[in-house]
């Protein structure tokens, strides 16, 4: 008999119960049965803290390929805090362990992004076998070329931009629109060359504003009356991103609603331009996953599925050079993956006339 325990944490996004479901049906398919049980964890690690879980039947997991969210439900819990005590006395770590000895799971799947493969990994340290899978919009994963949920935000934002391009041409504006990306850039990076943004800004390469403003103006100047600005949230100048640590966690806390506003008010005050700002916000991370995203999280589910029944934990499935691979929780947690800056979409973007504002 298997005991298999899954739970989904940190923000939701498409093909998390795709993901979910490969899990299932590729250890139904290769068990008994009566061999195997899958337990599902409520919103995360906050349901192994407080031991709110139950048996999973089977047909929970049909008619769930296409369908956005997580049946799990889910929930923030900072991997800084995990060694905490919190006020009432609950060390989390040693409920999390308690939990999952009283269920007895062979295995616990673990579905998230940076936080949460953080984790993952102490509860391997801490004795646990465990199976992750890389889930983000953020794509920032370190050890996976590609994290699911990835391409579906790329779409959903890629439409935005389409969508802002022909309300830009009609009134003669620019439009500054903010995705989501957290410290990286690649769903600007990717949406933006998608939308066929003009400038795209992203936290790698720090951008001065004068650049910014040089680009709406010649554009202006070739008789093109509109300009798109796409900018990730964690976008900084070059002042900023100058700063200490610390000085600089603070500026851009500082910077209200967000960077975005800031952008518009510069360019418009330059250029006299009427500009406006779009943040699609978490519509990118919501509905249907796109076919890409269905056909990789189902592949990453079948392959931890493989894993358990191998009995190799420790592990996060991955995708590198198009394939499907165990990557060491121990080798990957707590690093992030950014845009690299030589990186040769860069490049592409740069011959193609896109600014970085840099
Ligand atoms: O990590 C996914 C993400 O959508 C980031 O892009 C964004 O910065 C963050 O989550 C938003 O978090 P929340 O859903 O908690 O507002």
């Amino acid at each position: 008999m298997k005991r298999v325990g899954i739970l989904t944490s940190g923000g939701d996004c498409q093909g998390l119960n795709s993901a979910i479901r490969g899990v299932a049906k590729g250890l139904y398919n290769k068990f008994a049965k009566d061999e195997i049980e899958i337990y599902g964890i409520m919103d995360g690690y906050r349901g192994l803290i407080c031991g709110e879980y139950r048996k999973m039947e089977k047909n929970e997991f049909s008619g769930i390929l296409t369908r956005g969210g997580t049946i799990l439900g889910t929930s923030r819990q900072p991997f800084k805090l995990m060694r905490v005590v919190d006020e009432n006395s609950v060390d989390k770590v040693k409920a999390m362990k308690d939990n999952y000895e009283k269920l007895k799971l062979d295995c616990l799947v673990i579905l998230g992004g940076n936080g949460t493969q953080k984790t993952a990994n102490l509860l391997r340290e801490e004795g646990l076998n465990v199976v992750s899978l890389p889930k983000t919009i953020d794509n920032d994963l370190w050890g996976t070329d590609m994290t699911f949920g990835f391409q579906s935000a790329v779409d959903i934002a890629t439409n935005v931009i389409d969508c802002i391009h022909t309300t830009a041409t009609s009134h003669g504006r620019v439009f500054i629109i903010e995705l989501m990306g957290h410290k990286a850039g690649w769903l600007a990076l990717h949406a933006g060359i998608a939308g066929g943004a003009d400038v795209i800004l992203i936290p790698e390469i720090p951008y001065d504003i004068k650049k910014v403003i040089k680009v709406v103006k010649s554009r202006n100047k070739e008789g093109k009356n509109f300009s798109i600005i796409a900018v990730a949230e964690g976008a900084m100048s070059k002042e900023i991103a100058k700063m200490k640590k610390k000085e600089r966690k603070e500026a851009l806390a500082n910077i209200k609603p967000s960077v975005a506003y800031k952008i518009a008010e510069e360019v418009e005050q330059a250029t006299g331009q009427e500009t406006r700002v779009a943040v699609p916000g978490h519509i990118q991370r919501g509905g249907s996953p796109c076919p890409y995203d269905r056909m990789l999280s189902t592949r990453f589910g079948v392959a931890a599925a493989q894993l358990i029944i191998d009995e190799n934990y420790g592990n996060m499935v991955a995708l590198v050079n198009n394939e499907i691979v165990p990557v060491p929780l121990s080798e990957i947690a707590g690093k992030l993956k950014t845009v690299p800056t030589d990186s040769p979409i860069i490049q592409n973007a740069r011959d193609l006339g896109i600014s970085f504002g840099d």
